[in-house]
């Protein structure tokens, strides 16, 4: 299924985007009216059912909120059960996915559960070299003649062959990881292919970075919920790798104030981005040649001896990952860029880019 414009827009903002996920269904009604078509029911019989339903469903919600409205002036679900975009109670993918699920209403929301691993809140958090941290954040590359290319949102299915293609290149990728984001499942999973290929990233000398727990939108959010973003990140990563990121980047480009405030004292660079291709608005092959014009005019108005770039992408869409990196990563090399992380481009040796974990199990 594909997501509409309009939720793509609410889901998504300002950079992060989904590509084929499903959106949670309009529900209410349609669940309600399938099962009395089921049983056959017409007439009066059927209005008479349809007010016994509706009657025994709000006993059932003011005592449960298993599946009655969420959100906003309605208040949240019961223990177990998610809150979906169109403020309904209920659980599965439809329900739970984040950043969609509202986490304020919806207990179970992928984006309130904990992932497993040691808590990493209390490692200590030295300021490592002299990229600024907290604050407004960095939208440049300092080096002239780097560009570095930036994925958010994954790993998802398209990351691996994503991975082959870098390596083919000889080029270098920062990865902006959501830990449980478009229902993909919790990073460290070990039932899924994540914990691999996010080890892979490391092996094959790209950079490893933060992008949120479950890619909420900071400004909704309590300071608790915030430090519990970046915290629970941290433990999935600490499971898989030992260490975790000291580079972030704000989902949606929101961190006001408070959010400032918490990356600061967790130790964090926040990172923006100059050159946005926009490939995850362009996700089919009658778009995409957009975000390579967006590219070509970048790197045609520039000067190899003096500028760089900070771009971004999103390796959840296909057209990205299969067909506009290709073309971003030929014109770099033909234009004599070099391709690096961002901790690179910044000048920041490679010891700064992660804080070692309390160790990955616990004891
Ligand atoms: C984030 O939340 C703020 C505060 O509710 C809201 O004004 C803004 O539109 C939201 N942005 C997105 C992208 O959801
Ligand atoms: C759920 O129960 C709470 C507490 O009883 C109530 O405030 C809220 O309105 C209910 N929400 C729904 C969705 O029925
Ligand atoms: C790749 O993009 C071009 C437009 O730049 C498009 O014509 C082509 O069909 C795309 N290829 C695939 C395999 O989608």
């Amino acid at each position: 299924m594909k997501v509409s414009a309009a939720l793509l827009t609410v889901a998504c903002g300002l950079v992060a985007a989904h590509g084929d996920v499903p959106i949670p269904r309009i529900l209410g009604g349609g669940k309600l009216f399938s099962d009395l078509r089921a049983r056959h029911i017409t007439g009066l019989a059927r209005e008479r059912a349809v007010e016994h339903v509706h009657n025994k469903r709000t006993r059932n919600d003011k005592r449960e909120n298993t599946s009655g409205q969420c959100g906003k002036g309605y208040g949240s679900c019961a223990v177990g059960y998610c809150c979906s975009a169109e403020g309904w109670c209920g659980k599965g993918s439809d329900y739970c996915t984040s950043p969609d699920c509202q986490i304020n209403y919806g207990p179970a929301c992928d984006g309130n559960r904990k992932p497993s691993g040691v808590d990493t809140s209390s490692v200590p958090r030295p300021k490592l070299g002299s990229v600024s941290i907290g604050g407004n954040g960095i939208y440049d590359c300092v080096n002239p003649g780097e560009i570095a290319i930036t994925f958010d949102d994954g790993p998802y299915l398209y990351t691996n062959d994503l991975l082959d293609k870098f390596k083919s290149y000889g080029a270098k990728a920062t990865f902006f990881i959501t830990g449980n984001n478009i229902g993909k499942g919790m990073i460290n999973d070990p039932s899924t292919p994540y914990p691999a290929v996010i080890k892979r990233m490391h092996a094959e000398g790209h950079q490893i970075a933060s992008h949120t727990w479950s890619h909420e939108n900071s400004s909704t959010l309590t300071n608790n919920q915030y430090t519990n973003q970046i915290i629970w990140n941290e433990i999935a990563f600490n499971s898989i790798l030992g260490f975790f990121p000291t580079y972030m980047r704000p989902p949606y480009s929101i961190c006001a104030k408070a959010c400032q405030n918490i990356l600061a004292t967790l130790g964090y660079h926040i990172i923006y981005f100059d050159l946005d291709t926009e490939g995850y608005l362009m996700d089919d092959p009658t778009l995409i040649q957009t975000s390579k014009n967006i590219w070509d005019e970048a790197i045609n108005g520039a000067n190899v001896r003096t500028d760089s770039f900070l771009n971004i992408e999103h390796d959840i869409h296909y057209q990205t990952v299969y067909n506009l990196t290709d073309y971003m990563l030929s014109s770099l090399f033909k234009h004599g860029y070099k391709s690096v992380t961002v901790g690179e481009c910044l000048g920041d040796p490679a010891s700064n880019w992660y804080r070692a974990g309390p160790g990955k199990h616990n004891s």
